[in-house]
């Protein structure tokens, strides 16, 4: 008989690539979509028509065991959480009730009914978890020993789903794994993170239908992997005999500045400063000034490794909006 699972925030973008990827392996795939009339609801029927699709919120325990008991999944996979940094600083106590709480909300559902032997949880636990001020970063980049320093109230709830989560297994012998992702991107990635704003705008820059680019912090370095490969060390965690925690990075680190430049290389600009303008508004009130990830475990034990490097990242996102935006 084939699998079950259940995803929840398939409408995001781990929730695409974790669908297809899901379908592709024959599971039966369930996603939870929140809101009364979401907007996106068509977009996914369209774009992942296997998709089998539950209303339920984060913050109601009770849809949660709802979907519990009509996907009676093998296997659920907690994607769904206010995940932007900068909109958790004017949103913190949403952050709390969605990211942090809602991880709660969703073990209980589990445990409650009846799940705790039968299903494994896989928690969306983020390298924001250990934000720091960049000086205490092991030279080969953070792991699974790594001490945790969350710089924003998205890291600080993060941080709660990740400790649950362990707690959970700990106290009820749930096999709940996290997975501690460093940044991933692709074409499915909301426009409001930094890696989409610029290659839309460099695509509509390439048009004519935009002249400039608003930006915050340039010197910012992040650990950018392809989504695609992410969601396929998700799934392994969840393939193993025991549960645990597992850091999935590239293991190299590039700045905004760095991303600007290999964006506007695309469309055959080499000096972007005359196209892009910061902007105190998409400053935060505490940043993360860089992320490196050190996924030797996961190499080791799951034997996962990320395929896309970052310039075929940059690419296939700029080739994309050209497309979409044509
Ligand atoms: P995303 O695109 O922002 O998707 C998050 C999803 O959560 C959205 O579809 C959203 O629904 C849903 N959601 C928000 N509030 C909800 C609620 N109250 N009830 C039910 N669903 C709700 O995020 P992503 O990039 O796919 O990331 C997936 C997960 O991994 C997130 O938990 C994120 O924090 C974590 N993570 C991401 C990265 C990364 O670099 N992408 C790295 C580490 C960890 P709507 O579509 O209706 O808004
Ligand atoms: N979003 C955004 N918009 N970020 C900007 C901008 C801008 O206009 N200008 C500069 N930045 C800088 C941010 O200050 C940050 O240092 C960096 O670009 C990356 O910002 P985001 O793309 O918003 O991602 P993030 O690193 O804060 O968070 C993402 O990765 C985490 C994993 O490390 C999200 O996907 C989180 O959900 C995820 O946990």
């Amino acid at each position: 008989m084939s699998k079950s699972a259940l995803i929840t925030g398939i409408a995001g973008q781990d929730g695409f690539y974790l669908a297809e990827l899901l379908n592709k392996k024959g599971y039966k795939v369930f996603g939870v979509m929140r809101g009364q009339s979401n907007p996106k609801t068509e977009e996914i029927k369209k774009s992942l028509p296997y998709v089998n699709i539950i209303e339920a919120d984060l913050t109601d325990q009770s849809s949660l065991s709802r979907a519990i008991e009509v996907a009676t999944p093998d296997e659920v996979y907690n994607l769904a959480a206010v995940s932007h940094v900068g909109y958790s600083f004017k949103n913190p106590q949403l952050t709390v009730d969605v990211t942090g709480k809602g991880v709660l909300n969703m073990l209980e559902a589990i445990r409650l009914t009846g799940g705790s032997k039968s299903v494994k949880f896989y928690q969306a636990s983020t390298s924001e978890m250990y934000g720091g001020v960049g000086d205490n970063m092991p030279k080969t980049g953070y792991n699974e020993e790594s001490p945790f320093h969350p710089r924003s109230p998205y890291g600080v709830a993060k941080l709660y789903g990740h400790w649950i989560t362990i707690n959970y297994r700990e106290s009820y012998g749930m096999f709940a794994s996290c997975g501690i992702l460093f940044n991933h991107e692709s074409p499915k990635r909301g426009m409001e993170f930094v890696t989409r704003k610029i290659s839309n705008a460099v695509a509509r820059i390439k048009l004519g239908k935009q002249d400039y680019i608003e930006l915050g912090n340039l010197d910012a370095k992040r650990d950018w992997g392809f989504a695609g490969d992410y969601v396929e060390g998700m799934w392994r965690m969840l393939q193993q005999d025991k549960p645990g925690e597992f850091v999935l990075a590239t293991g190299e680190t590039y700045s905004i500045k760095d991303f600007l430049t290999a964006s506007f290389k695309e469309i055959g600009i080499t000096d972007w400063k005359p196209y892009v303008k910061q902007n105190s508004a998409f400053m935060r009130p505490a940043e993360v000034n860089i992320l490196l990830g050190d996924s030797s475990k996961a190499e080791r034990e799951l034997g996962w490794k990320r395929k896309v490097d970052f310039e075929q990242l940059v690419k296939t996102m700029v080739q994309s909006d050209i497309e979409a935006e044509s």
